[in-house]
Order: C-alpha cells, then sequence, then structure tokens
C-alpha cells in the first residue's frame, strides 16, 4: 500500500477560494452536493463569512486541498431554525480523499475554535437522504435532535 502523505489542517484563507471552489465542483459532480460552487460564494459563505467562527483546510504535503469545514455563529431568526449563538457548521471533503480521516481532522481544530468561541453547542444540517453526512456527524458525536421537512439536524453539546 502507498504511504498516505501528511495532511495538515490550517485556517483558510482568501488564496484558497480558487481551490476550494474546484474541490465543491468535485462534490457536484460526484453528485454529493447541489448548492453554489463559484469563487464569490466560497468567500462570502465560507472562508470571510462575517459571522465566521472557523474556516479549516484540510492540505496534503504536495499542496493540495483535501477537505473545508466551516462554522459560522447563528443570529437571531436566522432562516435554519437553529437557536441563536450556536456555531452552525458545514464540511466538504474531496470524492477523492473520503474516508481517509479529512473531516475527523478538520472537526479536530473547529471544536478547538467552538470552545475558544464559548459557543454552547454546535449544530449540523444535513440532507434526509446524505446517509455519509449522517454517519460522519454521528461518528464525531453528534446526535440528531429534529428533523425539519427533507433534513436531519445533528448537535453536538459543549461541556459548560
Ligand atoms: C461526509 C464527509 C464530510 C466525511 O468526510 P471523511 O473525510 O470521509 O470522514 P472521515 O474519513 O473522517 O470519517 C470519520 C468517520 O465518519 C463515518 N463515515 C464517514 N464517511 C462515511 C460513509 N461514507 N459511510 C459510513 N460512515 C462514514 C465513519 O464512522 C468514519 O470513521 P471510519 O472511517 O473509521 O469508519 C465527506 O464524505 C463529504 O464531504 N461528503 C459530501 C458533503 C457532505 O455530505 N457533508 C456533510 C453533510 S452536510
Amino acid at each position: 500500500m502507498p504511504d498516505t502523505p501528511a495532511i495538515t489542517i490550517r485556517r483558510a484563507t482568501p488564496a484558497d477560494v480558487p481551490a476550494l471552489s474546484r474541490l465543491l465542483q468535485a462534490l457536484v459532480a460526484a453528485r454529493k452536493r447541489t448548492a453554489r460552487t463559484d469563487e464569490a460564494f466560497v468567500l462570502s459563505h465560507y472562508v470571510a463569512n462575517p459571522d465566521g467562527i472557523s474556516c479549516f483546510v484540510a492540505e496534503e504535503s504536495g499542496g493540495a486541498l483535501l477537505g473545508l469545514q466551516s462554522m459560522k455563529r447563528t443570529a437571531e431568526g436566522n432562516s435554519y431554525g437553529t437557536p441563536a449563538g450556536w456555531g452552525f457548521i458545514g464540511t466538504h471533503v474531496s470524492p477523492n480523499a473520503a474516508r481517509r480521516g479529512v473531516g475527523s481532522g478538520l472537526f479536530r481544530a473547529t471544536l478547538e475554535a467552538a470552545q475558544a468561541a464559548g459557543v454552547p453547542a454546535i449544530e449540523a444540517y444535513i440532507g434526509a437522504g446524505n446517509s455519509e453526512g449522517q454517519a460522519y456527524y454521528e461518528a464525531l458525536g453528534f446526535r440528531t435532535w429534529r428533523a425539519p421537512e427533507g433534513s436531519v439536524c445533528k448537535r453536538f453539546d459543549l461541556p459548560a
């Protein structure tokens, strides 16, 4: 078996946006995503979201980006129905790098950021048909607590 190249988890920067846009396009091609992938969206929603708490990328030793995990603080009356002041998480791992621990590595960094930001809980809003997304968050310790039409919402409670 070939060696697994070292993977570094670091904060995303605006210079990562083109590569992250391509990563999201690959997820669309693999039928794992339907939302926007353009660079303006990646910048405003993930890398430089004004409500953002953290946005981490996983980078292979050669410089390729394998994954992205963002977390923003939810506002009062947000459209997801998530309680205000929680972390709201999104995870996107390249289809070529699935099941190599990239998502788990990203969450170790995000959890630290959530603790530092003092959020009481993190919510993941997952499509009802997305069994791998549900299994991933469940493996990290998230648990289902509500199920809006077509979705499953899992929460991770941080110690007070
Ligand atoms: C879901 C996703 C983030 C998982 O990322 P990943 O880097 O493959 O996850 P990891 O390798 O860290 O897996 C951690 C654990 O999650 C669970 N898991 C991950 N993918 C799984 C799958 N396809 N089927 C079942 N369990 C899975 C397993 O328990 C796994 O541990 P194991 O490999 O030791 O059994 C990735 O597949 C992805 O980006 N999918 C498309 C976008 C998406 O669905 N995002 C999340 C919901 S919005």
